[in-house]
């Protein structure tokens, strides 16, 4: 009885890895996360040609809400389900965007198996995560040598993008673009020159992808390009010629 989770990459069906496409090929029953009833779910979208005609699939609903017990009562859900599946005796997988270990919903359903079904094995695929995609597409290395590198989840908490910006020389900002604009203005405020390099990219890898490469002071009281959630930001401390 085993549950295989499935890291399908950044958006770019080709860049699933062997590992993952064999596993969701195999799978009779696929579950996937939606952030509400009735949306399609972007990992399902991102591995669709690989899933066999006749596997089942379901989504489960992870909601963008900070009530912890309405969130506990959502993972608990979810995680009885795919387990009652599990038990079935089918070949189920759970899929998830990018890396299942970089602020997937997928914690959450292993924490519950964990503790709640003990009894169900759990394999992890790994998958590229969308840090790696926008360094490939925008040609830019995350980090070399001495340099240390931080993530930063939401860029609403100003501080915690200062404090990050002023202790690391690469600073890589997840989740909401429309935040991206005072972002930038507070990493002037915090060490990065007016010439270092940001690269923002909102749905990259995919064929709406939107791309930009510009310096510090050419973002600097302008809009940005990115305007939903999706979006990533690469901000760089150190020029190297
Ligand atoms: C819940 S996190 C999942 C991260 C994912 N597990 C990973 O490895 O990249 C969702 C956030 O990841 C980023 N993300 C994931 N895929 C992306 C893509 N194709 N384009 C831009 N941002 C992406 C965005 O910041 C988005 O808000």
């Amino acid at each position: 009885m085993k549950l295989y989770c499935v890291g399908c990459g950044p958006g770019d069906p080709e860049l699933v890895t062997v590992k993952a496409a064999n596993t969701i090929m195999a799978a009779e029953v696929v579950f996937a996360p939606t952030a509400r009833e009735g949306k399609p779910s972007i990992a399902l979208s991102v591995v669709e040609r690989y899933v066999d005609k006749s596997a089942k699939t379901f989504s489960l609903v992870f909601p963008m809400v900070k009530d912890k017990e309405s969130l506990k009562d959502y993972w608990r859900k979810n995680a009885q389900e795919i387990a009652d599946a599990v038990r079935t005796g089918k070949r189920v997988v759970y899929l998830t965007v990018g890396d299942p270990a970089l602020y997937s919903t997928w914690i959450y359903i292993h924490r519950e198996l964990q503790n709640s079904h003990k009894d169900i094995e759990v394999e992890i695929i790994p998958g590229i995560a969308s840090m790696f995609a926008i360094a490939a597409r925008a040609k830019v290395s995350l980090a070399e040598g001495e340099e240390t590198l931080a993530i930063v989840p939401a860029c609403y908490d100003i501080e915690r993008v200062r404090k990050a910006s002023e202790a690391c020389d690469t600073v890589i900002f997840l989740k909401d673009g429309r935040y991206f604009d005072r972002t930038i203005e507070t990493l002037g405020l915090s060490g990065f020159p007016k010439n270092a390099p940001i690269a923002i990219a909102q749905d990259v890898s995919e064929e709406k992808e939107i791309l930009e490469v510009k310096t510090l002071s050419e973002y600097l009281g302008k809009k940005g390009p990115a305007e939903k959630y999706f979006s990533i930001m690469v901000a760089k401390k150190n020029i190297r010629e």
